[in-house]
């Protein structure tokens, strides 16, 4: 959520006019304060919350993307990992028809939380999904990514062939849904200067989908999220539909950590207590001394020195480095594993990582959502997944997308 408010916002947030808000600030009822970049005069957000008026507006401020589909929606979702996506879908309404994922601890898990999904164990090359001809109506997929060369020419499907958007792509081109989602890392976006994504839109085009343009970023923490993750989202629409798909709109209301882990708007509960990893001692040691919101920089010269080793004299902020997040921001993008030297995300009272648990609500996946495996397997699950919350949002967007279809078509 914002933390300050110029005039005509704040006198709108709390039913006044800018001119009385003026006169307010000349008798000293209401004092403004100047923002010190660009001088303008503004209130914080606790000088505002006195008045009744901008709590309940911030609240309608709140938008709704929710969309309630017009019959069954079916998908296929590729590279479905430990499920965040495809749950994220399920929570708007679209049912998963069949899933397709390599790791056996991911599947596990997927099949242990939905008995009924219809889960693929094994490489997506192995599988062909011509059965799903003209059934299906959304093919989604993370596809890691792998370059492929350009160089210059307009690319076919063949000349991508080796990698695993290669197979995203064969399995749109097998299925024909009405729309293709691929999620990617915001790297693609400049990959090879921009020549990967490039590719990927004319592959998409050759096989018959104009990707809707421009390609988004979605940032979760826009998507009730408590994370600062980002994540590209390339959308294809089968060209002979003629309807626009929009993104999914961006909410006001900003979620923390705080949100994350105990009982408030986003979850029920306090986090369950579970299992989870612990630093060294050495680092222990070390991160004791950094303050919620701070990171290595807080630490004494000569730790600082120390713990950083060649990293010290290499220049570049290196945030991520000792970092220990507050209770009152949201999390740093969760990785794979929850202790590595460029990514520590302490928690904030504790000197430890996230638990396993504490990780899948910052990625809100709700409490029952059971991760199979090894704790290292475990987070690592997590780590990759869409968060489940950005997953429904986008799924919104589609049920928008296919309603607008089965009102137009008529079928
Ligand atoms: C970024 S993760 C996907 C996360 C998932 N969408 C979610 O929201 O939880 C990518 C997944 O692709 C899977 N994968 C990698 N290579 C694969 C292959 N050749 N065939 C099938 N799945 C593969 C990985 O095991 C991993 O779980």
């Amino acid at each position: 959520m914002k933390k300050t408010y110029t005039i005509s916002e704040a006198a709108e947030l709390i039913g006044k006019t800018p001119e009385t808000l003026r006169r307010w600030d000349k008798t000293n009822k209401l004092n403004a304060i100047r923002e010190p970049i660009s001088n303008y005069r503004v209130y914080h957000k606790e000088q505002l919350e006195i008045f009744p008026e901008f709590s309940e507006n911030q609240k309608s401020k709140q938008r709704s993307n929710k969309e309630i589909p017009v019959k069954d929606f079916s998908a296929i979702e590729l590279f479905a990992g430990a499920g965040g996506l495809a749950l994220g879908m399920e929570k708007a309404g679209i049912k998963c028809k069949v899933l397709n994922e390599i790791d056996k601890w991911a599947c596990q898990t997927l099949r242990k939380n939905r008995p009924e999904w219809n889960v693929l164990e094994g490489d997506i090359k192995n599988f062909d999904f011509n059965k799903y001809h003209n059934e299906i109506d959304i093919v989604t997929g993370g596809f890691p990514c792998q370059a492929f060369s350009y160089a210059g020419k307009k690319l076919g499907l063949d000349d991508a062939r080796g990698t695993l958007f290669y197979e995203f792509a064969r399995v749109v081109n097998e299925v024909k849904p009405k729309i293709c989602i691929g999620e990617n890392v915001r790297g693609l976006l400049n990959h090879d200067k921009g020549k990967t994504l490039e590719g990927m839109i004319s592959i998409l085009d050759e096989i018959g989908y104009k990707v809707v343009s421009p390609v988004q970023v979605l940032k979760a923490i826009n998507y009730k999220v408590p994370q600062k993750r980002e994540r590209l989202i390339l959308v294809g629409v089968r060209k002979d539909i003629n309807i626009e798909y929009k993104y999914p709109a961006p909410d006001d209301k900003i979620y923390n950590l705080e949100d994350a882990l105990k009982v408030g708007d986003l979850f029920d509960t306090d986090v369950p207590a579970s299992a989870g990893a612990k630093y060294p001692d050495h680092k222990k040691e070390v991160l004791k001394l950094v303050p919620p919101k701070g990171y290595w920089r807080d630490l004494p010269l000569d730790i600082q020195k120390k713990y950083m080793q060649k990293s010290f004299y290499l220049g570049g902020g290196k945030t991520g480095m000792a970092r220990r997040i507050g209770w009152d921001e949201p999390s740093l993008t969760l990785t794979c594993s929850p202790a590595q030297k460029q990514t520590e995300r302490c928690h904030p009272d504790e000197t430890r990582p996230f638990t396993v648990r504490e990780y899948a609500r910052i990625q809100t996946f709700p409490d029952d959502w059971e991760i199979v495996g090894s704790m290292s397997q475990q987070y690592k699950q997590i780590g990759n997944a869409v968060p489940v919350n950005l997953g429904k949002e986008i799924g919104y967007s589609v049920v928008k997308f296919l309603n607008d279809y089965y009102e137009k078509y008529n079928c």
